[in-house]
């Protein structure tokens, strides 16, 4: 603490992301990366950046990329706004946009980056108690005054409302905003994309991190009607004009564009996440049911801290938090079927002992 710190800054409870420790042979199951590496041609698209290019500002308006995008999802450029990761855009979102109420409402189990920055922008975060399953109760969610932020799927539980129930909560009140964080789109949850022609009160939020396998990139992209995006922009221009460098800008835009990789990846997740609900449903797991890369579990017997820190003692690390209601839970991303199967190997072994 310094005497030069802001009130804001003195107030904080700042975000603590998941660890990324430098550990030879560490199989690294804690913060949702994905297993495989990029598609090659977001690869080449970023090493071909030259240097010119380097010399001079990127675009600041990544026209490249918001077109990519906009093609891809089958919207307008103007419905489109990329960012330095979702969170970036998320922070954007509630000081243009969720600021102009004083409360948010957020389930009680989710993103904990989501109190973090209400803190931050001077918003009250009214949590919603998720049931005892973990789901999301939508009619509780619909009757509440204020705008909603949810992630779809869940974090870290990774259980997806469907369509319908996105559909009721954004239409239930129209002159209420619904942030549907999409981070983990692409592993089989239905998206809200296709409401958003007849909404102007929802907004989307996806991110490259996870679904493309390129957390290293720093690219996340909002989606809405062109009014909500002119809000977000008018902050970008007010913060960071060129919050997304010109090789985040040409790899995401190939990335986007390369759809072939993105079935193929998704696919080898959604079958290594198969093979491990059984495994781990066999060890006496109760498994979330998860539509994202990850799966939220929790033993029937043994408790979350020692399976937690047995597992590191075996150079696996997973996520758990010290938080009410999930203390004995832990969260695993989906690794390699070679890392799946080291998992399971490791917790037969802590299982016996
Ligand atoms: C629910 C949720 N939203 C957003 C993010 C942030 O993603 P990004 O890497 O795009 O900033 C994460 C990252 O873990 C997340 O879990």
């Amino acid at each position: 603490m310094s005497r030069f710190w802001s009130d804001t800054a003195r107030h904080l409870s700042p975000y603590i992301p998941g660890e990324q420790p430098r550990v030879r042979g560490l199989i690294k199951l804690n913060t949702n990366e994905h297993p495989l590496e990029p598609s090659e041609k977001a690869i080449r698209a970023i090493k071909a950046v030259s240097g010119d290019s380097l010399r001079r500002y990127p675009d600041p308006t990544s026209q490249e990329l918001c077109s990519a995008i906009a093609v891809t999802e089958g919207l307008q450029i103007n419905q489109v706004f990329v960012g330095n990761g979702s969170d970036e855009i998320l922070a954007h979102v509630f000081q243009a946009l969720l600021s102009s109420s004083s409360v948010v409402n957020v389930p009680d189990i989710t993103y904990s980056f989501y109190p973090v920055w209400a803190k931050l922008y001077g918003l009250e975060c009214q949590t919603l108690p998720l049931s005892k399953d973990f789901s999301i109760d939508v009619d509780s969610l619909a009757a509440l005054d204020g705008p909603i932020l949810l992630a779809n799927p869940n974090a870290p539980t990774g259980i997806a409302l469907d369509l319908d129930s996105i559909e009721k909560l954004v239409f239930s009140e129209r002159d209420r905003l619904v942030v549907v964080d999409e981070a983990y789109f692409g592993f089989g949850a239905q998206s809200a994309t296709r409401l958003l022609d007849r909404a102007d009160n929802l907004l989307v939020t996806r991110s490259l991190s996870k679904s493309h396998a390129l957390a290293g990139l720093r690219v996340g992209f909002a989606l809405g009607q062109s009014s909500l995006i002119d809000g977000l922009v008018r902050v970008k221009d007010s913060f960071n004009s060129y919050p997304i460098d010109a090789m985040a800008q040409a790899g995401a835009a190939a990335a986007i564009l390369d759809r072939e990789w993105l079935l193929g990846a998704s696919e080898a997740v959604a079958g290594n996440r198969d093979w491990l609900v059984t495994e781990l449903t066999q060890l006496d797991f109760e498994v979330c049911p998860s539509q994202a890369n990850f799966l939220f579990v929790r033993h029937r017997s043994a408790a979350g801290q020692a399976i937690f820190d047995g597992l590191r003692s075996r150079n696996i690390l997973v996520r758990r938090w010290d938080k009410a209601r999930i203390s004995e839970h832990l969260r695993i991303s989906i690794g390699t079927r070679e890392q799946c199967e080291a998992l399971i190997a490791a917790l037969k072994a802590l299982l016996e002992e």
